[in-house]
């Protein structure tokens, strides 16, 4: 007897979720004579009409070898066996006869363990990043992007060392220089008199300021940042100077508060480094980008993967390494969330050295454009 099952809540449903969100048809299959599970049931996998593409096995049985040769006979892609209902030989004799085998030893409990770890070391981090540049932004602490040498480095000179010119800076109010950024996203833009530009993780508005001087009354220039303190000591400044046409406003990166394609231009530094999911980063730039639109960021990368050492380091965090992806990851998630064109304009190495191990560790800031599809491939 076959029931379908709908179940969501069971143990392995990590499990399921992965299957279904690659396009997999699971069927699960109570193997216990006449026990009925769902609203439809069959007397076996051949009699379901619908191809079927998972054999999903749940409880304990001496049937499994048996239903796995239905599966076979069905041409499923994969089976699945629950805790309980492993069955070694079985799986070897499907995997055998070229089907992707699922042995699932993670149960609800366990799972929801490590999810609930996971997600209180993710907001450890993202309050630590947040509680740094609320002192930065008020001045208790001093800080420098991990990618200048500090030693004696004044904000304007470090800003000069990665590109900015003296003659843009000159114009835009000093106190907006800290000195924070890994390159100059503005130096490649090509800023068009009217355009609406975005600066994601815009801290006290250095960049906010260049590129409002440059779009010039008709256009406009946002900036989001989560820290209370770097929006509020931006929109301080933009009030002070009479700047009206940039505006500030609080907010996470991957979850912007922007509407969808309405923006030309988004330009970032040193910051997506900063950020647990890049992903989500890169696909809402790609959601509020207007057709066509740009994206120019400078952040930190890593030539291969860093030692969990400096992976888990908090103060590596803060410091745009921690976060660091290898260039070709970071590179594919743009790609992943719509954009094309995806090119690494500069790029420039710098080390770090491991505080246990003191291995030195190669780190690039790199400037990469890329443009919003015209059209999505779906
Ligand atoms: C290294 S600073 C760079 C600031 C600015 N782009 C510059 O070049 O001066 C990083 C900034 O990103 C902000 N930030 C970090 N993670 C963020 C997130 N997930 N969402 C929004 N802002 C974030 C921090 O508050 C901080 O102001």
């Amino acid at each position: 007897m076959v029931g379908l099952s709908p179940k969501p809540d069971r143990p392995s449903y990590n499990v399921a979720n992965y299957l279904k969100e690659n396009g997999y048809k699971i069927i699960p299959v109570n193997p216990k004579a006449g026990e009925i599970l769902g609203e439809v049931c069959y007397p076996d996998l051949s009699s379901i009409p619908e191809p079927v593409d998972v054999v999903d096995i749940f409880r304990r049985s001496e049937e499994v070898p048996a239903i796995v040769e239905e599966a076979i006979k069905i041409r499923a892609k994969a089976v699945w066996m629950q805790e309980g209902v492993i069955n070694e030989p079985a799986a070897a004799r499907a995997a055998k006869a070229g089907l992707f085998v699922v042995m699932d030893r993670c149960m609800l409990k366990e799972h929801r363990k490590l999810e609930r770890r996971r997600i209180m070391e993710e907001k450890k981090i993202r309050d630590l990043v947040r509680e740094r540049y609320s002192q930065i932004a008020s001045q208790e602490q001093q800080s420098c992007c991990s990618s200048c040498s500090c030693s004696e480095a004044t904000p304007l000179s470090q800003v000069e060392a990665i590109g900015y010119l003296a003659e843009d800076l000159e114009h835009i109010p000093q106190e907006t220089i800290m000195g924070l950024g890994c390159g100059n996203p503005i130096a490649i833009t090509e800023l068009k008199a009217g355009e609406v530009v975005l600066d994601l993780g815009s801290g006290a508005g250095i960049d906010v300021f260049l590129a409002a001087n440059k779009v010039g009354p008709t256009g406009r220039v946002i900036g989001v940042d989560m820290t209370k303190e770097m929006v509020d000591k931006a929109k301080d400044i933009a009030k002070g100077y009479g700047y009206h046409n940039v505006e500030f406003r609080q907010g996470e990166i991957e979850g912007l508060p922007i509407d969808d394609k309405s923006v030309d231009v988004i330009i970032s530094n040193c910051v997506i480094n900063l950020s647990l999911d890049k992903s989500k980063v890169f696909l809402e730039a790609c959601r509020v980008l207007k057709p066509g639109g740009r994206l120019i960021v400078s952040d930190i990368v890593a030539e291969k993967t860093l030692p969990d050492e400096i992976k888990q380091d908090p103060d590596a965090w803060v410091a745009c390494i921690a976060g660091a992806l290898e260039q070709q990851e970071y590179l594919t998630k743009i790609k992943k969330a719509g954009f094309e064109d995806v090119q690494v304009i500069s790029k420039r190495e710098f080390y770090i050295e491991g505080k246990q191990n003191k291995a030195m560790e190669k780190l690039l800031s790199i400037t990469v454009k890329a443009y919003k599809r015209e059209r999505s491939l779906s």
